[in-house]
């Protein structure tokens, strides 16, 4: 998620679900091409299985870009067609390719007949006046031609004029039983939610009609429910028996990071939702916000936050509600 999410959230994630596929922010193909790849692109094998998102329409440099990313590592190469902003419009890519499902098949072919690994979409039910069933059906029918091995749906259309990318990701309603018709005709075809599921349970829920679910908000706003994945969704135990055991489990990561001249608070940014509901959970956000943004912050800083909190033992969502 653009601003939000990086490797380090990434690495913070994987503490804490060791099955879940964890996902790139959109990476331009100009962006690969020219920029700084060590930095847009790096990552730590711990954080595998990671699929990289792609942002472009040009089938030879979505080509290109699925190979470099590929020969480092990534686990899949995702195409986005369905970030609404307006500088991804002026690039013709995003959400509305939507309009142009023959282009992103070509951009998948492409990148198919690049790479090994998985190439993957993510899309919209649809954009403005689209007719999400139509829409819909024609994307998945002609990305599916073109190879990929899966595609993944935000289930609402966007708005291209006239709402913001935040408003294209709460205005347009939901419509999941969209999704779910879709796998139903599309049997063989793989297909991902997303969009609104807010916990692990209510994604459990979902797999009774598609393949697999995709959290975003709730993923990074409240980290904690991601010690629920591996339990509940795959039936291997947690990683930790508590989001603080998992967050002390972090410091050697923030150590070397830090040594390496990354700031503290942009590593310590990512851990500040990860207690819901437990005594001290404000006292520990407050005291990494607060000192955790000053010049010479390190771990220490987490390690006195998590003192203030509680160290309730997890319990799976599961059990809980037994
Ligand atoms: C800050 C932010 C940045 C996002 N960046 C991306 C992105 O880079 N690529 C993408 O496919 N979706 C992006 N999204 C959309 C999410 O992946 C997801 O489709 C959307 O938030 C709906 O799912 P959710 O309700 O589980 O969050 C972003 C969402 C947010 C809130």
């Amino acid at each position: 998620m653009m601003e939000w999410t990086d490797r380090h959230c990434r690495t913070f994630h994987r503490l804490l679900t060791r099955r879940a596929l964890i996902y790139t922010e959109m990476v331009t193909t100009g962006a690969v091409l020219h920029g700084d790849r060590a930095r847009l692109l790096g990552f730590d094998p711990f954080e595998h299985p990671v699929a990289v998102q792609l942002g472009g329409s040009n089938p030879h440099a979505l080509a290109a870009c699925a190979r470099i990313c590929a020969d480092l590592g990534y686990d899949e190469i995702n195409l986005n067609v369905g970030c609404p902003s307006d500088r991804v419009q002026e690039g013709r890519f995003g959400a509305c390719l939507m309009a142009e499902p023959d282009l992103v098949g070509d951009c998948v072919a492409a990148m198919k007949a690049a790479v090994r690994v998985p190439v993957t979409v993510k899309c919209r039910l649809g954009i403005d006046q689209q007719d999400p069933e139509a829409a819909l059906d024609v994307m998945a029918r002609t990305v599916r031609a073109a190879g990929a091995d899966r595609l993944i749906v935000h289930a609402r259309k966007a708005w291209l004029a006239g709402l913001s990318p935040r408003q294209n990701r709460e205005v347009p309603p939901l419509d999941h039983a969209r999704v779910h018709r879709l796998k139903a005709a599309y049997p063989d075809f793989t297909i991902v939610l997303n969009g609104g599921i807010g916990s692990v349970e209510a994604a459990a829920d979902h797999l009774a009609h598609v393949d697999g679910v995709m959290m975003g908000r709730a993923a990074y706003q409240e980290p904690w429910r991601l010690l629920d994945v591996d339990p509940f969704l795959f039936g291997t135990p947690a990683p930790f028996g508590s989001p603080k055991a998992a967050a002390e489990a972090f410091i050697p990561y923030i150590d070397r990071a830090t040594a390496r001249g990354v700031r503290f608070y942009a590593i310590a940014r990512h851990v500040l939702g990860l207690f819901h509901a437990v005594p001290g959970a404000r006292a520990f956000r407050r005291h990494l916000a607060t000192e955790g943004v000053k010049p010479d912050a390190d771990a220490r800083v987490l390690r006195q936050a998590l003192a203030l909190v509680h160290d309730t033992a997890y319990e799976p969502a599961h059990t809980a509600a037994a």
